[in-house]
């Protein structure tokens, strides 16, 4: 009897041992033929890749849109569909969304590496086009990862980057009206920490008397945990990571926010 206990104890923390050190449950579906689709937008980048790893981990099937195919296959993988091409283009994006369920953004343009992807073009336009789309695709949910400070024009990012958190407040807008179901997700700044560590603290009002910094990781977890969620639509916030460590109670967090008023 006790050479069974410790049995089913050593297997216990084998298994324990086998979960990544620190990370946050999103969800719990099965991966299976019949599971739904989410179309990343910014695969590529940063949070993107992240946004991919964890649909993957909740049983998404994961389609991102590409604009370099080699990239994107290395860092993604072969489990994601690529759809290769440009938030600039209409075809490109009727592509993508023809089909998918979900739509998860962490677009951002970078207009210092590339002058011609201005915000105007990329987090307003792409962001604009892709509503449109998914609006009329009847896609379930899009979720849209904007950045604390949209609402207001007078912060030092404008000036450095072609008036970003202006178009992607104009982006934000774009989806408000689209008619598709939303949630829109405004991180303070972007660190590289592998997450699952500090519980996220979600605000709205835009105030940035409140400002801090949250993992990338957390806000892709944050992204797909709020996916066909009823308690996380028409809801827009700002996030950054708490000092409280455990595990997220998704309801919770999304049901005490407050819908938009438009
Ligand atoms: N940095 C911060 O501290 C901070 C704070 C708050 C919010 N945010 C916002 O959070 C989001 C994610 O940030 P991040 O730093 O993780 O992003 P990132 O690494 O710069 O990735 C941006 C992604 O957008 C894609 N992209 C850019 N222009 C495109 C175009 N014309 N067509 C198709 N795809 C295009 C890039 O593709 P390629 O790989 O092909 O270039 C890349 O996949 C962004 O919206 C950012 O503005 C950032």
């Amino acid at each position: 009897m006790k050479s069974r206990l410790s049995g089913l104890v050593l297997a216990l923390a084998i298994s324990l041992c086998a979960l990544p050190a620190s990370t946050f449950v999103v969800a719990a579906e099965p991966a299976a033929a019949t599971a739904r689709t989410v179309l990343v937008i910014g695969a590529t980048g940063r949070t993107g890749r992240e946004v991919v790893v964890k649909s993957l981990e909740a049983g998404y099937r994961v389609r991102a849109l590409v604009r370099d195919e080699l990239r994107a296959r290395a860092s993604l993988g072969s489990e994601v569909t690529l759809i290769v091409g440009d938030v600039r283009t209409d075809e490109a994006i009727a592509k993508a969304v023809e089909g998918a369920d979900f739509v998860i953004s962490a677009l951002g343009s970078n207009v210092r590496n590339d002058p011609s992807n201005t915000p105007e073009l990329v987090d307003y336009g792409g962001i604009r086009r892709l509503a449109e789309k998914a609006a009329e695709s009847k896609i379930r949910h899009f979720v849209l990862v904007s950045s604390m400070g949209a609402t207001h024009r007078d912060h030092p990012l404008n000036r450095m980057y072609s008036n970003i958190l202006t178009w992607k407040l104009k982006g934000e807008d774009a989806l408000r009206v689209s008619g598709v179901p939303y949630t829109i997700v405004r991180p303070g700044g972007l660190t590289e920490a592998r997450g699952g560590e500090f519980l996220p603290m979600m605000m709205q009002g835009d105030d940035l008397s409140r400002q801090g910094r949250i993992a990338r990781a957390d806000v892709a977890a944050i992204a797909v945990a709020a996916l066909d969620r009823p308690e996380a639509m028409k809801k827009t916030f700002e996030v950054i990571a708490s000092n409280a460590t455990g595990q997220p109670d998704w309801a919770t967090l999304f049901g005490s926010l407050n819908a938009d008023a438009k």
